[in-house]
Parts: structure tokens; sequence; C-alpha cells
């Protein structure tokens, strides 16, 4: 029996270490949280925060040496390339290049690396000083992206348009960074695409495109805070397939001949740019619900395949449907949670494929300010996209706070 590793045990790597075990391996599961909600599913655990790639290495060579061999390391739902690139590559498992996880976490070396190869991305410039900020917003029009060169989940991303207090939104990007930098890039306005590829021998597959929905940025302003998205796509097969060739060309100018790339796409001016690539599974169920649900391809279980290093069939990774899968999230008000209404009838709701509500009664919930302060969200199935969404906000209608 394979034995595979899974680098996070948090809610949204569940339905990826389920899948694990319907296909027959042995699961570790590692996670700093002693307490993470993917070890109740796991055959063993690795305690180990997932960000230090370090800590995760020692451990689990310690139980490839001591337990049983590793054969495959994968992240689901989690932002931990970095790490899953580490041990693979010092346990010489089926793995990206340490280099190509360098450039992918990178935003700067990862642009300089897209655009040297032909990639279309926005203009952008590391700032290093409050100084040369304020000279650039001079030089460059409005609107403009502050954001951390080395963050996620869209922290510390501001939308820089006339009326935005330079010197807070300087302050706030840099302190969302972990290395202390940031960096500026022309908004590219257009619709934006959230995409999921595997690459298998050099040849790209992208089998997710979902339309992103941007219905409350001016409400969120200046934060950029995406409220789900709708499969299948709006846009046609010529357009699909060039964002096909995009991801291809950007993988092969991270060095990735076998892996999965995540797409932050835009159609901008006619022209397929990308905002970044990431070189792991999507987070926001969009890898293990979404995709499935809309085109039937089992995405996590190729993935899986992947980091076991296994055949991958080219039928597989084909779409076999194209349903109407919508995904809208739930927005609380601020305040302390007293009571959440309306679970039993999300649980009987025949038209949703998924939901969950992370917020938790007690919690306090603040300004909306990034995707983690969500409080849940819904999935659903419908006749049309309309029809969809329509199921969604029903949905979220249902459910109900009340605060103390
Ligand atoms: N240059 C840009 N033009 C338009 N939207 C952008 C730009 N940069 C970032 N965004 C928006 O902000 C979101 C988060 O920024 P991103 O660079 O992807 O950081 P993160 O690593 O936090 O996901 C993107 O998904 C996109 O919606
Ligand atoms: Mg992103």
């Amino acid at each position: 029996m394979k034995n595979i590793l899974i680098i996070s045990g948090g809610i949204e790597a569940i339905p990826g270490i389920i899948k694990a075990k319907e296909m027959g391996l042995n699961v570790v599961v590692s996670d700093g949280n002693p307490n993470a909600p993917g070890f109740n599913y796991s055959d063993d655990k690795i305690i180990a925060s997932t960000y230090d790639h370090k800590e995760t290495y020692r451990k689990v060579k310690n139980y490839h040496t001591l337990k049983k061999n590793i054969d495959g390391v994968i992240c689901i739902a989690s932002d931990v390339p970095y790490t899953v690139a580490y041990v693979a590559e010092k346990l010489q498992l089926p793995g990206i290049p340490l280099k190509s996880a360098n450039l992918a976490i990178d935003k700067i070396l990862m642009k300089d690396s897209l655009s040297r190869s032909g990639v279309l991305v926005p203009d952008y410039h590391e700032i290093k000083s409050f100084a040369e900020f304020n000279n650039i917003i001079n030089t460059w029009d409005y609107p403009l992206i502050i954001k951390p060169v080395d963050s996620r989940g869209a922290r510390g991303v501001l939308r820089l348009v006339p009326g935005v207090d330079l010197d807070w939104a300087w302050n706030y990007s840099l302190k969302n960074s972990p290395s202390g930098r940031v960096m500026i890039e022309r908004y590219l306005d257009g619709v934006q695409l959230s995409t999921e590829s595997i690459i298998v021998k050099s040849k790209c597959y992208t089998c997710g495109y979902s339309d992103r929905n941007y219905e409350y940025l001016d409400r969120y302003a200046p934060h950029i805070i995406e409220n789900g998205s709708d499969m299948p796509t709006i846009f046609s097969k010529h357009v699909k397939k060039r964002i096909d060739e995009t991801i291809k060309m950007g993988a092969e100018s991270l060095g990735i001949k076998n892996g999965i790339i995540k797409g932050d796409i835009v159609i901008s001016d006619n022209e397929v740019k990308v905002i970044e690539l990431a070189t792991r599974l999507s987070g926001g169920y969009f890898s293990t619900n979404m995709i499935p649900s809309s085109t039937g391809i089992d995405l996590i279980k190729e993935a899986i395949k992947i980091s076991l290093g296994e055949k991958i069939r080219h039928k597989d990774l084909l779409p076999k449907h194209n349903k109407y899968i919508s995904q809208r999230y739930i927005f609380p008000n601020a305040g302390v949670i007293k009571k959440i209404k309306g679970i039993k009838k999300l649980k009987n709701n025949s038209s949703l494929k998924f939901f969950n509500i992370h917020a938790k009664v007690g919690q306090e919930i603040g300004k909306i300010t990034s995707h983690p302060s969500r409080a849940g969200m819904v999935i659903a199935e419908g006749t049309s996209r309309k029809d969809a969404v329509n199921q969604c906000k029903k949905a979220i209608n249902d459910i109900g706070f009340d605060y103390q």
C-alpha cells in the first residue's frame, strides 16, 4: 500500500484526505495544530507547522526512516508549495523543483520569470520606501494595486484610487508581508477567472475555469474581496485555449514539467493576462468541489497521482460535462456571534452541492479585510448560471446570525 503525505489537516483538506483513502492509500497528515480536523480522517499524523519546511522535513524524515516510507507529498487547500517541494526534493519523491517553488512564492520573481517568457502580466515594481511609493503614484495612473510580495488570501492587497490614504495603505500592506516587502501593480480591468491546470510531461490540461465574482469591490474597498465564482466560464472555447496556452508558457517559465498550476487570470483589453500562478491546488473548495461537480474531472485524484509519480490518462483530464455550479460567500456583520440559525435548512437543501460555515458562536467578527474573514460559503447547482446563483442566494438568506 502506497503512503501519501498530505501537508495540512485544515477543514478544507478533508475532502482530499477522504479521496486519498478512497484511492486505497495510507494517509499521513501533517499540521502544526494538534487538533487539526483532518487528523480524524488520516491513518497517521505528524505535528509540524505547515509553513516551516525544515521542521516538517525533520519530522517527516523521522517517520519515513523509522515507521513507513513516504511515496508522495502534496498540499491540499493550503498555501505551502515550498514545504511540499522541499520535502519532495529531500526525500527524492516526485515533485516540482525547489527552484520553481521559490519563484512561485515570490510575486516579483514570478512576474520577472513570466514576463521574460512572454506571458502578459500587469506592470509591476517592488517599492522599497514610502518616497518611492509616492513617486510611482505620481507617475502611474490610478487605479493601482499595492500588495505584499509574499502573502496569501488577499491579505494586504489594496486597490488604490484617489482618496485612499497612502500612508495607511503603505503600512497596512507592509504589515501583511512576512518578509517586509511590498510591490505596486497596475490594476487590470476586466473579467477575472480562477483556473486550475495539471501539467503532465510539459503538456497543460486546464481542468477548471471559473468566472470570479467581484460585486463587493466597492463595499469592502480598498480591500479586494471575492464573492465566489461561477462555472462554466462565459468565455468561448477559443479564449479558453488561449488561457491554457498562457498557463503552459507560465509553467515552462517556472520550470514545471509535472504538477499543478492554479491561475489568477484576467481577460483585459482582449488579452489573457496573469495576476499570479501558484504551484498548488486551490483552496475555497474550487479544486475539491466546484471542478468535480461542474466538469466531472476528479482533480484531486489526478493531483495525488501526479504527486506519487503515477501515470495520468489523457481522458481523465477532459471534462465529462459542464454543469452550472456557483459559489457565494457568507459575510457576517461586525460583532460577537451569539447564535447561528438555519443550518438545518441548508442540510435539507437538495440544490446545494456543499456548504461550510466556519464562523463560531462566541467569535468576534471584525471588518472584512481578507478572504479568511468571510464566515462560510455555499456551492449550488442550477439549470442555468442565474438559477445556480439564485440557489446560493436563497441558501445564504436561510442563514441568520444573532449578535451579543
Ligand atoms: N494587478 C491587479 N489587477 C486586478 N486585480 C488584482 C491585481 N492584483 C491583485 N488583484 C486582485 O486581488 C486578488 C489577490 O491578489 P493576489 O496577487 O492574487 O494575492 P494573493 O496571493 O493574496 O491571492 C487577486 O485575485 C485579484 O482579484
Ligand atoms: Mg491570488
